[in-house]
């Protein structure tokens, strides 16, 4: 993963302005120092998101989220952190230091690959509007595709015979081995053939809307594979992928509506009916990061199975997936069809309005659905009771948000007559403790600000910008900050910081460490403060920077290690 010197980072942050990039999404008013509007992360009617223009920030009072630009690009638009830091430095116009890669060849080698794969797009498409094309466009016609969903989605048909690929890009050994290496061709006993032969042709697109793969649907009735896939390759992970994200993201959070469905047909269908908000997983069973994901773009997300066995059973897995990940503020439901009928077949035979007026009806909340599914694998009597309260018991273990879990607990108890009693904080709290001992001095320093918020006044505004994304305790420290701002003069109490701050619906485990350490001093703080400003200046010392800045740097670094003697 690419390295950026906070030295580089600090110049992009600095270079950008975070109200333009949040502009885009949101309507911002100026209210005092602040900016405020419609929170683009939750659903609400009075603007309760705030971006402060002096410090690069923005935070949500309502649900919580926060942080700076390369986070709101992170959150919002799916980047990766280095997609955001070179998006933002190609806008300010910085050009990314070569040895950002950790492989200076690395940023090339990808962005040829992606080069390629479009390409490869391209020929597909251009080979179904083409004569060879007339069997995939006719089973397209049958399946009802519109033109302009082929034409958005970019299907395409990938010719019959081995050698079509290297007929188009010619035969060395060079472009093969690319060719290879984005997995379109393999090499066989007689050299390379292609993957793909007489199948009709899915691009399939990371967030950012890049294609990084292909599924491939089989024409004719050869004994294969229904769907193939693209191989694993450095950018086409199966398990990271959605497909529809990067076409449907705007919809999802325009319409406030997600549905989750198993296969490519589906997400078509669905869009070529008017609902461009399906997202399927690529083959594979849906794992927690595309979960995570989901979650992320919308809180009440629809899955829907197929209303066989096989369905149920995806169900369940899929749910067994989500526990770790879900939170109180999020309402998944499940949407169980008719037999034998996939998105697909039904959005065609009973249209869309009749389609959504059944997931009005029958979608069943996740908890209703666990409640179900531990019912059916414990069976019924007083022996189905136990069985379905100790396995209740165990999946709730991996539950992390704890007064979800306290809730589903107590459904589970009273649904079985069983108490399931709460059996895992203490041994939580343990850990805790224990980790508080090897607390880094940024941990130690935030925990020191979240016990006595008064200390939040002995910063300066470059504290605060240096904790901009780059340093691990960001999160809390942005969320911390916005919340004493906007309390009365600046004033609150720590409980009454740590409340807002665990209401804010923040995930982070760190939290719970922080909020657990040890009462720190404040002589000790003063130490720790700088500590950290010297950490940050050897950080940054690291980074290519130019004599003059070194020189100065290390004036100040000498400075604060002063200070901290003097303070010993
Ligand atoms: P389905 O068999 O339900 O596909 O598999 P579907 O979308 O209804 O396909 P049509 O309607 O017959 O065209 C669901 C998904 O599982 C993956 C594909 O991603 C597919 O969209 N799959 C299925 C495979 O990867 N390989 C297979 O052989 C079959
Ligand atoms: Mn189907």
């Amino acid at each position: 993963m690419a390295q950026f010197s906070p030295a580089f980072l600090d110049e992009v942050l600095a270079r950008t302005d975070l109200a333009e990039i949040i502009g885009r999404h949101v309507e911002l008013k100026r209210s005092g120092s602040n900016l405020m509007g419609l929170c683009p992360f939750h659903h609400e009617k009075s603007p309760s998101f705030s971006v402060s223009p002096d410090k690069q920030l923005y935070y949500c009072f309502g649900c919580g989220k926060g942080g700076g630009a390369f986070q709101f690009l992170m959150e919002h638009d799916g980047y990766a952190f280095p997609e955001a830091v070179e998006y933002l430095a190609e806008k300010a116009g910085i050009e990314v230091p070569r040895q950002a890669a950790s492989d200076p060849g690395e940023t090339e080698r990808r962005n040829r690959a992606f080069e390629l794969l479009l390409k490869v797009a391209d020929l597909f498409a251009r080979q179904l509007a083409g004569e060879k094309g007339v069997v995939a466009r006719e089973y397209l016609n049958h399946r009802k595709l519109p033109e302009k969903i082929i034409r958005d989605y970019k299907l395409g048909y990938a010719p019959a015979g081995y050698g079509f690929l290297q007929h188009c890009f010619g035969s060395d050994a060079r472009t093969s081995a690319q060719l290879e290496s984005i997995g379109v061709l393999f090499k066989g006993d007689h050299g390379y053939v292609d993957r793909f032969r007489n199948r009709l042709m899915f691009p399939i697109r990371d967030r950012r809307g890049k294609t990084v793969g292909f599924g491939g649907r089989i024409l004719g009735d050869e004994k294969s594979a229904k769907y193939l896939n693209s191989p694993e390759t450095p950018f086409f992970h199966k398990s990271d992928l959605l497909y529809g994200l990067a076409e449907h993201r705007e919809e999802i959070r325009r319409r406030r509506l997600l549905l989750v469905v198993e296969g490519y047909m589906d997400v078509l269908a669905l869009a070529a009916h008017g609902l461009p908000i399906g997202l399927a997983p690529l083959g594979t069973a849906i794992g927690e990061r595309q979960i995570l994901e989901i979650l992320r773009l919308h809180d009440g997300p629809v899955f829907c199975f197929d209303g066989d066995r096989a369905g149920r059973q995806a169900a369940w897995r899929a749910l067994e997936r989500m526990l770790p990940v879900l939170k109180a503020e999020h309402s998944p439901r499940f949407l169980y069809l008719p037999e034998g009928e996939d998105p697909d077949s039904l959005v065609g035979k009973e249209g869309s309005e009749a389609f959504s007026k059944r997931i009005e009806r029958e979608a069943r909340p996740v908890m209703e659905t666990w409640l179900q599914g531990l019912r059916n694998i414990a069976g019924q009597g007083r022996d189905g009771d136990a069985r379905m309260a100790k396995k209740a018991d165990t999946m709730l273990k991996s539950m992390t948000d704890h007064f979800l879990a306290d809730a589903w607990r107590n459904e589970a108890s009273q649904k079985t007559g069983v108490p399931i009693t709460q059996k895992f904080i203490k041994s939580d709290a343990g850990t805790v403790r224990l980790k508080a001992d090897r607390m880094s001095a940024e941990e130690k320093f935030v925990a020191g600000l979240l016990q006595n918020p008064a200390r939040f006044s002995a910063l300066t505004d470059e504290d605060s910008r240096v904790f901009l994304d780059t340093n691990p305790v960001n999160g809390i420290y942005t969320r911390a900050f916005f919340i004493i701002q906007n309390s009365r003069k600046g004033e609150i109490s720590s409980a009454e910081l740590m409340k807002k701050l665990a209401d804010s619906a923040t995930d982070d485990p760190n939290l719970a460490l922080w909020s657990n350490a040890p009462d720190i001093e404040d002589e000790v703080f003063s130490n720790l403060l700088a500590t950290v400003r010297a950490n940050v200046i050897r950080r940054r010392l690291k980074g290519g920077i130019g004599l003059q800045e070194a020189v100065e740097l290390k004036r100040r670094l000498n400075e604060l290690d002063g200070q901290r003697r003097g303070n010993e």
